[in-house]
């Protein structure tokens, strides 16, 4: 395809695996070209056979003046990082994982709401194109049958209190097809939930396609339909939670989600407070 900026690693085509009941396909620039409909994010798409991280990749791009919407996908990560310091882990072609990065004229408290509406983008994509109904635990895990199907790990870059770019790094687990056991009762996979093949490829250029129009419809503010929409696909609205302050251990209801992003909660003792970031434990999801 001409005018679109790709850098594609050769795959080595042994590790398309054919499985016993269906065969697997892994992302491959010429699938991802022919189904990508967008005019920033993923215009310029670097797309590796093996990376640390693609947000780290992404953040030594960032010091030559990459583009606006640059998207770094992998077919496998070696280091992916997770939420809090955690580890991102998955097996070579597993799972749909990329980070794209923008350069905002934006505060960096307003980042939450570009996180969120990356959250927003996928579980729409992945339930017009698949037909499943995912669900969003905030702040940005997606959620199938309440188990973790994906996650967004969002890192910034400030200096003198103005942003300079954020990355928002993206895993969605498609083709597993069981996980460990320490993570079996939490985890879910497209595959595990739908028994079906994915096309990869065709779904994740649909899912950059919805975070590109989630970003321009909503100008990167998570206001009107989109905090609408958001909040009827938010899981975690209307459930008891609880959640750290300090030492303390709070608990309480979740009641909605406020313009700027945060998760308003009405406590024990009925005061409301709003929770911006952090890990919040939710009844009935993993
Ligand atoms: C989480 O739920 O803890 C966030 C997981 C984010 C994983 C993605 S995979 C692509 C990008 N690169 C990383 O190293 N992490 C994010």
């Amino acid at each position: 395809m001409k005018n679109f900026d790709c850098i594609n690693v050769p795959l080595d085509e042994e590790l398309v695996k054919e499985k016993p009941d269906y065969v697997s396909s892994h992302l491959d620039e010429e699938s991802i070209k022919n189904e990508l409909n967008t005019s920033i994010v993923g215009k310029r798409l670097v797309l590796l056979e093996t990376v640390t991280s693609t947000n780290d990749f992404l953040k030594a791009l960032a010091k030559e003046n990459c583009k606006n919407g640059t998207v770094v996908a992998t077919r496998e990560q070696t280091k992916g990082k997770g939420r809090l310091g955690r580890k991102w882990l998955s097996k070579k072609d597993d799972s749909i994982i990329f980070s794209v990065i923008l350069f905002p004229d934006i505060q960096p408290e307003e980042c939450l709401n570009i996180t969120l509406l990356s959250g927003l983008a996928v579980c729409k994509a992945i339930r017009e194109e698949l037909n499943i109904d995912c669900k969003i635990k905030w702040p940005n895990d997606i959620i199938i049958n309440n188990k973790k199907l994906g996650g967004i790990l969002s890192e910034m870059s400030a200096s003198g209190g103005k942003l300079e770019y954020i990355i928002v790094g993206i895993g969605i687990n498609a083709e597993q097809r069981q996980f460990p056991k320490e993570i079996s009762h939490k985890a879910t996979s497209l595959f595990c939930q739908s028994e079906k093949a994915i096309d990869k490829n065709r779904l994740f250029a649909k899912i950059l396609k919805s975070i590109e129009d989630e970003f321009m419809r909503n100008n990167l503010e998570l206001t009107g339909t989109a905090l609408e929409e958001y909040t009827s696909l938010c899981a975690t609205v209307g459930r008891e939670i609880s959640f750290f302050r300090g030492e303390k251990r709070l608990c309480g209801k979740a009641v909605g989600i406020e313009p700027n992003g945060e998760l308003a909660v009405k406590l024990e003792d009925e005061t409301v407070c709003s929770l911006g970031f952090g890990e919040v434990t939710v009844q009935g999801i993993y």
